[in-house]
């Protein structure tokens, strides 16, 4: 059992668009060193939630707390700067750029002196740097300074996992890292996802890919409807008893369609 404190608390978050409830009260926390897969059908409200822990959208009602102090994040710079990186589906990754661009890409470092006063990159200082970022998640890549062009797609997508770890400081947030993955590439993914974890980051992890979720969680949440029907940990599932809970088959511990009666 991990008995850290939370790094992030979900409390009481409603969220609504116009007349649809993207979500209705839901809270659940995540610890440090602790993967919590989040997971529900389409329509569930999974992004909806991302997007609410990430600063993209603030939520009618409820909070989001970090370490347990209260957040009003008004943008995704401000989630960031409080230590929360998040991966969208799309990796956003450069791919003419090197892997070192790749890394600092936001977030550059500047030559000293002059020639960074005139814009001037610390590419080398930035490729080394990265290169040494990646090893120190599991993540082999031949040189900091090859583009991400010549790399694999879950070498790729190791780089995009790579650089969010690298720049998180409290939590990640991974929506469907793994898909359109061969099984081997998935299976370096979930390894960077256990070196996050074993850092002391809090991660969740989002995927309808139900083996990996089984796989490489501690905990998992799951919604339908916009709400929480469960949240246990991982050993209560098997793919059987959380695809029945996912799509109602199962009742949660909460059930929205009981509720509603
Ligand atoms: N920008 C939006 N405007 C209106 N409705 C939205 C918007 N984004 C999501 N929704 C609705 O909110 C609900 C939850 O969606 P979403 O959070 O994307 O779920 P999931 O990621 O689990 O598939 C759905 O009914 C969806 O149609
Ligand atoms: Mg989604």
């Amino acid at each position: 059992m991990n008995e850290n404190p939370p790094l992030l608390e979900v409390d009481h978050v409603t969220k609504t668009y116009f007349h649809v409830h993207a979500l209705t009260d839901v809270s659940f926390s995540v610890r440090a060193g602790e993967v919590v897969g989040l997971v529900g059908d389409n329509g569930a409200g999974k992004s909806t939630l991302v997007k609410v822990i990430s600063g993209v959208h603030a939520p009618d009602s409820g909070s989001i707390k970090l370490s347990g102090v209260e957040q009003s994040f008004r943008s995704p710079r401000d989630a960031i700067e409080a230590g929360v990186e998040t991966l969208y589906q799309d990796s956003g990754l450069a791919p003419d750029l090197s892997i070192g661009a790749n890394v600092f890409l936001g977030r550059e470092k500047l030559l000293p002196g002059i020639r960074g006063k005139l814009g001037f990159l610390a590419q080398r200082e930035m490729d080394v740097q990265a290169h040494a970022d990646l090893e120190r998640v599991g993540i082999a890549v031949p040189t900091g300074r090859s583009t991400v062009s010549e790399l694999s797609g879950g070498q790729r997508q190791a780089v995009a996992i790579g650089r969010a770890i690298a720049w998180a400081r409290k939590v990640i947030v991974l929506d469907e890292p793994t898909n359109h993955l061969g099984a081997r590439q998935a299976g370096e993914v979930l390894e960077v996802i256990r070196a996050a974890r074993s850092q002391g980051l809090g991660v969740i992890f989002i995927s309808h890919t139900l083996p990996h979720v089984l796989e490489v969680t501690d905990r998992i949440v799951v919604l339908r409807l916009g709400r929480l029907v469960r949240d246990a940990p991982t050993s209560e599932f098997d793919t059987n008893s959380l695809l029945g809970t996912i799509t109602g088959l199962i009742g949660g511990d909460r059930d929205p369609a009981l509720e509603a009666t």
